[in-house]
C-alpha cells in the first residue's frame, strides 16, 4: 500500500494532479462545499474507479464539473433559457443542475439515468484544476459512501489513504454542505438536495419551486425517486443518533430520564453543557451558516466518542438551516424525536 500525499495548490501540484486525471486516475480535490474525488468525466474506466474506491452503489450518478460555462453544451442535448439564467446567477458557486444528457457522455457517470448533473464551482483551485486538466470533471464528495461528507484534505485523507496518489488542499471548505442539487424542466425547479443556494434565491430567477418529497421523508429502497441519492444511507457516524426536536430546557429533561450508558451527545457551542457526558458541538444556536460549515466535521468527530447512542440538538429552521436539517435526519436514519 502506498500513502497518499495532501498537496499545497501550488501551480506544479495542480498541474500534477491534472495528469493524474489525464492517465485515469483519481485526485482529491476542494471546492466551496466539500472536497470531491475527481475523475476524467469523459473516461469511462476512470468513473468506474470512484465508484470503486467509494464503494458507491452504480446506480447512483455523479455530477459533473467545468470551469467554463461554454464547457456545457457537448455535456447536454438542451440548456433551456431558464437553465442558462441560473447558470448566470449562480455559477460559479454551490448550485448543481439536473439537464437532459448528451448521447454522447458515457452512461457510467449518470448511472444510467437520460440527465446529467452539472456543477461550476467557486473554488479557485477547483476551477484552476478543472482548467489544467482541459476535460469535463466528475466528481462526488471524497468520502467512503454513507459517512459524512469530508471537508478539510485531512478527513479525505482518513477515508481514502492508499487509494488516491494525491489531494489538492484548499483548507476548510467555506460552505460546508453538499451543492444545493434542482431539476429544470419546463420552467420548472425541483430542489432534490436543498444547499446553500436557496429556495428564496431560486424564486428571484423562476416562480414554480418546489421541494422534492424525499428530502424530508424516508424513502423505500425500491421507490422510484427523482435522484437516487435520496434512497441512500448517508453521513451516519459508528453510533445510533437520534435527533431531539425540543427547546434545549425539552433536551436536557428528556436526557435526565434516558439512561445514560454509552451516550454522547451532539449540542451547540452555546449550549449549557449540564451532563458529564462525552459531547462534540456543532456551531452557534442561532447561526446556521456556522453549523453548516461544522456540521460534517462534528459528525465525524462522533466516531471518536466511542458511544453507542448520541441525542442530537436539532437546529433552527431557516432556510441555510433546511440544508442542515436535511444531512441531520439522514445522519439520524429519519429517528426524531418531537417535544413541542
Ligand atoms: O457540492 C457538491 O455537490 C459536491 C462537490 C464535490 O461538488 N459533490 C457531491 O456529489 O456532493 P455527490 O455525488 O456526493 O452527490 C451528488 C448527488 C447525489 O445525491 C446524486 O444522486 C445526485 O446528486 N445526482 C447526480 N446526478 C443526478 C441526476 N442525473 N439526476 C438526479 N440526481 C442526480
Ligand atoms: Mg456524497
Amino acid at each position: 500500500m502506498f500513502e497518499t500525499q495532501i498537496l499545497q495548490p501550488s501551480i506544479e501540484n495542480i498541474q500534477l494532479c491534472a495528469d493524474m486525471i489525464n492517465k485515469g486516475e483519481l485526485v482529491g480535490i476542494p471546492t466551496e462545499t466539500v472536497y470531491g474525488l475527481a475523475a476524467n468525466a469523459l473516461d469511462e474506466q476512470a468513473v468506474k474507479k470512484i465508484y470503486i474506491a467509494k464503494g458507491r452503489p452504480q446506480d447512483n450518478p455523479l455530477i459533473v464539473h467545468i470551469s467554463d460555462i461554454s464547457q456545457i453544451y457537448p455535456l447536454v442535448s438542451e440548456f433551456s433559457p431558464l437553465a442558462e439564467k441560473l447558470a448566470k446567477t449562480f455559477w460559479g458557486g454551490p448550485l448543481t443542475m439536473v439537464l437532459p444528457k448528451s448521447t454522447s457522455l458515457n452512461e457510467v457517470v449518470t448511472g444510467g439515468l437520460d440527465t446529467v448533473a452539472v456543477r461550476l464551482p467557486s473554488h479557485t483551485v477547483a476551477c484552476e484544476f478543472i482548467t489544467a486538466c482541459k476535460v469535463p470533471i466528475a466528481a462526488p464528495s471524497a468520502n467512503i459512501s454513507g459517512k459524512p461528507s469530508p471537508t478539510t484534505a485531512q478527513h479525505v485523507y482518513n477515508d481514502l489513504n492508499g487509494n488516491i496518489k494525491y489531494i489538492l488542499d484548499g483548507g476548510a471548505c467555506e460552505v460546508g454542505v453538499e451543492s444545493t442539487v434542482i431539476s429544470v424542466q419546463d420552467e420548472k425547479i425541483v430542489v432534490l438536495r436543498p444547499g446553500d443556494v436557496t429556495v428564496s434565491q431560486l424564486k428571484t430567477v423562476c416562480e414554480d419551486v418546489s421541494v422534492a418529497k424525499g428530502v424530508t421523508q424516508r424513502l423505500s429502497m425500491d421507490a422510484k425517486v427523482s435522484s437516487p441519492g435520496l434512497k441512500y444511507k448517508h453521513y451516519a457516524p459508528k453510533a445510533k443518533v437520534i435527533l431531539i426536536d425540543a427547546t434545549y430546557e425539552a433536551f436536557c429533561d428528556y436526557i435526565r430520564q434516558s439512561d445514560k450508558q454509552n451516550v454522547g451527545l451532539m449540542l451547540f457551542d452555546d449550549d449549557d453543557n449540564v451532563f458529564e457526558l462525552p459531547t462534540v458541538t456543532y456551531g452557534k444556536r442561532q447561526d446556521t451558516a456556522d453549523q453548516r460549515k461544522r456540521l460534517f466535521s462534528a459528525l465525524r468527530r462522533l466516531d471518536t466518542l466511542k458511544v453507542d447512542t448520541v441525542y442530537a440538538r436539532f437546529n433552527n429552521e431557516d432556510e441555510i438551516g433546511f440544508a442542515v436539517y436535511n444531512r441531520l435526519i439522514r445522519a439520524a436514519g429519519f429517528e426524531v424525536i418531537k417535544l413541542w
